[in-house]
């Protein structure tokens, strides 16, 4: 196919595509997603591309340090997080369990559930769980002292 009509054929698509998220918010269901604007004047990567791209980016990332103990700052999650970070009504950063959480904003809208959160940071300044992750163990001796604690206070 001629690059033209790619282009034609995909700008037709993408009209259908608003169409459709007109439509929606007309009925005002779903909000149109509106991430806010990183720090700075840009991202990691030109912007067009980070939209396309940035989950192929981090699963690699996490691959190469995970498998390859390959550490740069390029991609690394904590870098989205903390340049990406949104403040609520606080005046604090948001976790991910706000809606106005950055990564959430086009995920909701896309119906797209990252599970990266379980173990990783979501906001700025706050400790990772991916290190008690990598030491499964960790976790369970943490639960088994904290459950230590509240039978000591509840003894009959
Ligand atoms: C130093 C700050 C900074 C870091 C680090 C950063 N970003 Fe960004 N990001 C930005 C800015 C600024 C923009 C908006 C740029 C623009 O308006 O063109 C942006 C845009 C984006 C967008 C497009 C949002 C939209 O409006 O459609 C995505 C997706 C994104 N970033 C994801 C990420 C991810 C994932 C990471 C980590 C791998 C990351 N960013 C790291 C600053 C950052
Ligand atoms: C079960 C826990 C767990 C989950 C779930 C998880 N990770 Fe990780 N992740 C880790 C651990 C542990 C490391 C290694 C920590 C380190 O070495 O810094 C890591 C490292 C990474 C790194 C490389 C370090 C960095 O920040 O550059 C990236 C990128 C990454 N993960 C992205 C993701 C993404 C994206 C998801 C969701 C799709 C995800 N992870 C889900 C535990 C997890
Ligand atoms: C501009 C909108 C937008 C923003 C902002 C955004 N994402 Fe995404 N993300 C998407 C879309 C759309 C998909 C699904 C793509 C697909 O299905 O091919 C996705 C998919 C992903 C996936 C892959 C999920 C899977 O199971 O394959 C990861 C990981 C991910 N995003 C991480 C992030 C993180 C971390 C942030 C915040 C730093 C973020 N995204 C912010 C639009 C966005």
């Amino acid at each position: 196919m001629h690059g033209r009509s790619i282009l034609a054929a995909l700008l037709v698509a993408l009209a259908i595509v608003t169409g459709g998220i007109t439509a929606v918010s007309a009925q005002g269901s779903t909000p149109i997603p509106a991430p806010a604007k990183g720090k700075g004047d840009k991202c990691v990567a030109p912007t067009d591309w980070m939209r396309r791209n940035h989950m192929a980016a981090l699963l690699h990332k996490r691959d190469a340090t995970m498998h390859e103990g390959i550490r740069t700052p390029k991609f690394a999650l904590k870098e989205c997080i903390s340049c990406h970070a949104v403040n609520g009504a606080d005046g604090k950063p948001v976790t991910v369990s706000d809606p106005k959480h950055f990564c959430r904003t086009c995920h909701d809208y896309a119906a797209v559930s990252v599970d990266c959160f379980e173990c990783h940071a979501s906001r700025p300044g706050e400790a990772d769980k991916s290190a008690s992750a990598a030491d499964p163990g960790a976790q369970a001796r943490e639960d088994t002292a904290a459950l230590g604690r509240y039978l000591e206070g509840h003894k009959p």
